[in-house]
């Protein structure tokens, strides 16, 4: 349990210093998954997130849930809720000059399938058993930053530093987690020249919807349109999720419910006129920017990257939150071995094995975003060979195939 003492702050030091073993930076799918894995191992975290928690767990983002990191929430104790109320989907449809087309997952992909369970959930789910369970988060934490993790040796002392409302906080741990997502202070504090950044912004956004409305298909649909890229997911069997490929810099304010279902309407039409999508009440709406983005290594002396931190895919391949839980289980084990033998080698190697899943992720990606979406810069050309790989991959078993084994997610790679 991590140990709290109260100091005088007459020479601007800490009035809280706070003793644990690793200090996490952020409350998203990483930092909160971290925290778990470390408990369940006897390691102590205390968890420092900006926001509030109702903030962290109201805002909406992923989906789908590899098959990996439904079984992972398990566990850690936290597949009751799961079980319940994941919808289980063994395939997607890709849906393209009018016609759909199933990618039929448990034939192509050994049986296996993904679990729609929606991010707010799972964020859920972790915050209370890491709060039942006696976990310290601070919410809310203000000015944040990380000292003295430059070296991995035993002279370095990594801190956090924050404020909070009862006042200043110093966090004293062996390791630094960052899991601070892709805005964090963490990878900004590694001195510059340390990473390299391979970078990759689209020239196009989603403008994603959550409507009170049945999904009108009992799985995805991915949709390749000449007026541009439309998805329909869904978050329950009462709740719909759609997103429609925009302009990055769209002012949502363009974009009123009639438009936006206009344009859901003609982008996921079928040719024989015959499917029919289902309106409902918006809850919500925004924009979402595109990019591919990572760092090498994801490590430096004692603090280590994991999640949008480290790395961001464009959602079109539902990648980023089961690679932000990929990353954190690769991390768990190898500070829990450092704890319970002495073994430095796989802290050593984390980003290494980390990067290998990441770029495989990364490619995969940018594969379905490059299939499905019109680029400015193409011509006629560029649509017809869209269409073409569309087709290929739709009547090709070995084309098909490679989709699957990708979206229901790699295997695990431990070295
Ligand atoms: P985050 O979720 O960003 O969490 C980082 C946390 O750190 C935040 O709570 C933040 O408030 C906190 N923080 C930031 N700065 C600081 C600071 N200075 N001090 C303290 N705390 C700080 N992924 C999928 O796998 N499947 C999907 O279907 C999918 N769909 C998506 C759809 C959309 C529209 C979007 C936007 C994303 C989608 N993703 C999907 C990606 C997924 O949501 C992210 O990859 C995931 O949230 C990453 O988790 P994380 O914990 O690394 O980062
Ligand atoms: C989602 O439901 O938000 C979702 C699903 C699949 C994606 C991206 C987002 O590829």
């Amino acid at each position: 349990m991590a140990a709290t003492q109260r100091y005088a702050n007459s020479k601007g030091m800490a009035e809280h210093v706070i003793r644990t073993q690793v200090g996490i930076i952020g409350a998203g799918p990483a930092g909160l998954v971290l925290s778990q894995l470390l408990h369940r191992q006897g390691v102590d975290s205390v968890v420092i997130e900006a926001r509030s928690r109702q903030y962290v767990q109201d805002r909406v983002r992923a989906g789908v849930l590899e098959q990996g990191t439904v079984d992972l929430m398990i566990e850690m104790g936290l597949g009751s809720r799961l079980k319940r109320e994941g919808l289980i989907h063994y395939g997607i449809e890709l849906r393209f000059n009018g016609r759909g087309h199933r990618i039929d997952f448990k034939d192509l992909a050994g049986g296996r399938g993904i679990t729609v369970y929606p991010q707010n959930k799972v964020v859920e789910d972790l915050f209370d058993a890491r709060l039942a369970a006696g976990g310290k988060i601070f919410f809310e934490a203000e000015d944040v930053s990380v000292h003295d993790f430059a070296s991995a040796g035993t002279e370095a002392k990594p801190k956090v530093r924050f404020r909070a409302a009862d006042g200043s906080h110093e966090v004293a741990c062996d390791f630094i987690a960052g899991c601070d997502g892709f805005h964090g202070v963490c990878r900004p504090s590694i001195p510059e020249g340390a990473l390299t950044v391979y970078d990759r912004t689209y020239p196009f956004g989603w403008l994603g919807i959550l409507a009170e409305a049945p999904p009108s298909s009992d799985e995805l649909i991915y949709a390749y349109h000449e007026r541009g890229f439309a998805l329909l997911s869904m978050r329950s069997l009462t709740l719909g999720r759609l997103y429609i490929q925009c302009a990055p810099d769209e002012d949502i304010d363009q974009w009123p419910d009639d438009r936006i279902w206009q344009e859901l309407h003609t982008r996921l039409a079928t040719a024989d006129g015959q499917w029919k999508l289902t309106e409902g009440p918006i809850l919500q709406k925004g924009i979402t920017g595109m990019r591919s983005f990572v760092v090498e290594p994801m490590q430096y002396g004692k603090l280590f990257l994991a999640g949008d931190a480290a790395h961001i895919v464009p959602p079109t391949g539902a990648k980023g939150l089961n690679l932000a839980a990929t990353d954190v289980r690769v991390l768990a084990r190898a500070i829990a071995e450092f704890y319970s033998s002495g073994r430095r080698d796989l802290l050593e190697t984390y980003s290494q094995i980390c990067l290998r899943r990441v770029w495989k992720a990364q490619r995969f990606s940018w594969w379905m975003t490059s299939m499905l979406h019109l680029f400015d810069t193409d011509n006629a050309f560029d649509r017809r060979r869209q269409l073409a790989e569309l087709d290929y991959v739709t009547s090709s078993r070995a084309a098909a195939q490679t989709l699957a084994e990708n979206y229901v997610g790699l295997p695990m790679e431990w070295d």
